[in-house]
């Protein structure tokens, strides 16, 4: 009875069993036909990209081949071409190191590519070569735009003028990464451009020569026949002159002793006879005898002055000294003064010119006297010119006397002489004329400048003095001057010219 039992309950668990099997069966069929599903799915979807990948790889494969296309033809450009390229980069520090060096470059430079790549301006340019071009990539860094010069830069020891562009290349940001170059030589146009300056120079020099020598020759021609005729007429003074003045000493003897007789005479003989008595009324012979020596004095001062003014004329025209000597150079400036004595001391027109002199304790200076009087002719003229000029009488009161700006002034030339340490003599002639404007300053030496009327100024005077004070004796010649307070011309010279 119990194993009947036993074997119902075991049937019953294997009908269980057998219904739990077949429910489960079912569900993995159902479970198997999903996956089946979505495995089909997921390759439909697979198949799709894959489709898609192909043709981005066939797009990109296209695209490459058109990039390699681009590249082989710049790197054609690049290297084909006969001017200088060359690339830079910027580095984040902002430093500079060459990325490309064309053939052409190489050629130019002598300078392989492998030896640039990499390298900064200053290693492939040397220090002050390299800072000059740095300097230039940085102002093409700063303005951010593309920026063209000329330089000259010097490869292996040799100098080549160049004209170089430098593009800035920027990236998405707008910095700048690259700067690429590039470069034509225009050293035979430097060169030609150079030649043609030097050709305009030397024919500008040879036409500055050409009138300087012109002018030389007129201005000397000029001095030399008045040097000439003043040499001539004192001279032809000196003789005559000499012969009064020397006998004016004896006539003074012979006048004295015949007095001293007259004086005896009337002492020993008061009451002469009438027809001698009547003869010293008729000549006053009383004022005869008081008078003759006075008279005599002022001949023989008279004499004394014409004397002096014939050796200042033969002082000033020194024609016998065409070489260096060592002159008194005062002397030279009084025969001067002496020589212009009659437009100084005034005419019914114009006023009395005062001269001051301001004379240094100078030694005997060596130089060419004549000339240096020509110099001290020149300014002094100049000077009495520009204070004539400064003058208006007023018609009305003939003894009033006004500058042209209507105020009162005293005309007055200044002469001042110094010793300057070490071995420089300065002389220094100002008038209180009516100075020089800024613009006839700028011409004052200049050749053939003058502002005076036709037939009254050659413009040659200031000029002829340059040379003789700056070429002849090595010193200067400068214009101290402003418009409304005179001019002053300082010479130095020095000393003694070995
Ligand atoms: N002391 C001065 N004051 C004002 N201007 C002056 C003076 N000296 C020279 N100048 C100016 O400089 C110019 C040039 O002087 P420069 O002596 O060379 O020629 P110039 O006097 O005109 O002619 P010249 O050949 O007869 O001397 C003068 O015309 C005058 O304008
Ligand atoms: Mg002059």
């Amino acid at each position: 009875m119990q194993n009947d039992n036993e074997i119902n309950e075991s049937c019953n668990q294997l009908s269980e069993l057998a219904s739990y099997c077949f429910r489960h069966q079912q569900t993995l069929q159902q479970a198997d036909a999903e996956l089946e599903r979505r495995v089909e799915e997921r390759t439909r979807e697979l198949l799709t990209k894959n489709e898609a990948l192909q043709a981005e790889i066939v797009e990109y494969q296209r695209q490459q081949a058109q990039l390699q296309h681009k590249e082989q033809f710049l790197r054609t450009v690049y290297n084909g071409c006969e001017h200088l390229i060359f690339v830079v980069d910027v580095e984040e520090d902002g430093d500079f190191r060459f990325t490309g060096w064309s053939l052409a470059t190489e050629r130019a430079t002598r300078l392989s590519s492998t030896e640039v790549i990499g390298k900064t301006p200053e290693d492939v340019l040397g220090a002050v070569g390299g800072a000059a071009v740095r300097q230039r990539y940085v102002s093409c860094l700063e303005s951010g735009k593309p920026i063209t010069y000329e330089e000259c830069l010097t490869f292996q020891g040799e100098e080549t003028w160049s004209l170089t562009t430098i593009n800035p290349l920027k990236d998405s940001e707008g910095r700048i990464y690259r700067l690429v170059g590039t470069t034509v030589h225009i050293t035979e146009r430097i060169q030609a451009e150079t030649q043609l300056k030097q050709q305009t120079q030397d024919l500008e020099k040879a036409l500055n020569e050409l009138q300087q020598t012109q002018m030389q020759l007129v201005q000397s021609e000029k001095m030399s026949s008045l040097g000439q005729l003043v040499a001539g007429v004192a001279h032809e003074i000196n003789n005559p002159v000499n012969f009064i003045y020397g006998n004016l000493t004896h006539a003074n003897d012979y006048i004295q002793d015949l007095i001293r007789f007259v004086k005896l005479y009337q002492q020993l003989y008061p009451h002469p006879i009438p027809q001698l008595e009547e003869l010293a009324a008729e000549i006053d012979l009383e004022f005869v005898i008081q008078d003759l020596p006075k008279l005599l004095n002022s001949m023989k001062i008279g004499a004394q002055r014409i004397r002096e003014i014939v050796l200042s004329l033969r002082n000033f025209s020194r024609m016998d000294e065409a070489d260096m000597k060592e002159v008194d150079i005062h002397q030279g400036i009084d025969s001067t003064l002496m020589i212009l004595e009659h437009r100084i001391k005034g005419r019914p027109d114009y006023p009395a010119i005062q001269v001051i002199k301001e004379y240094g304790n100078l030694p005997l200076v060596e130089c060419y006297a004549g000339q240096l009087n020509q110099v001290f002719m020149n300014i002094l003229v100049n000077a009495i010119d520009a204070i004539e000029e400064s003058f208006v009488i007023l018609a009305s009161k003939k003894s009033q006397i006004t500058s042209n700006q209507g105020q009162m002034t005293s005309p007055q030339i200044r002469i001042r002489t110094q010793l300057l340490e070490p071995n420089q003599v300065m002389i220094s002639i100002a008038d209180n004329g009516l100075g020089i404007p800024k613009e006839v300053k700028q011409r004052l030496f200049d050749p053939f400048f003058s502002t005076k009327p036709i037939g009254k100024g050659t413009g040659m005077g200031l000029s002829i003095s340059y040379q003789i004070i700056s070429q002849k004796h090595g010193g200067k010649l400068e214009c101290i001057s402003q418009l409304g307070s005179g001019a002053e011309f300082a010479i130095t010279i020095p000393l003694s010219q070995n």
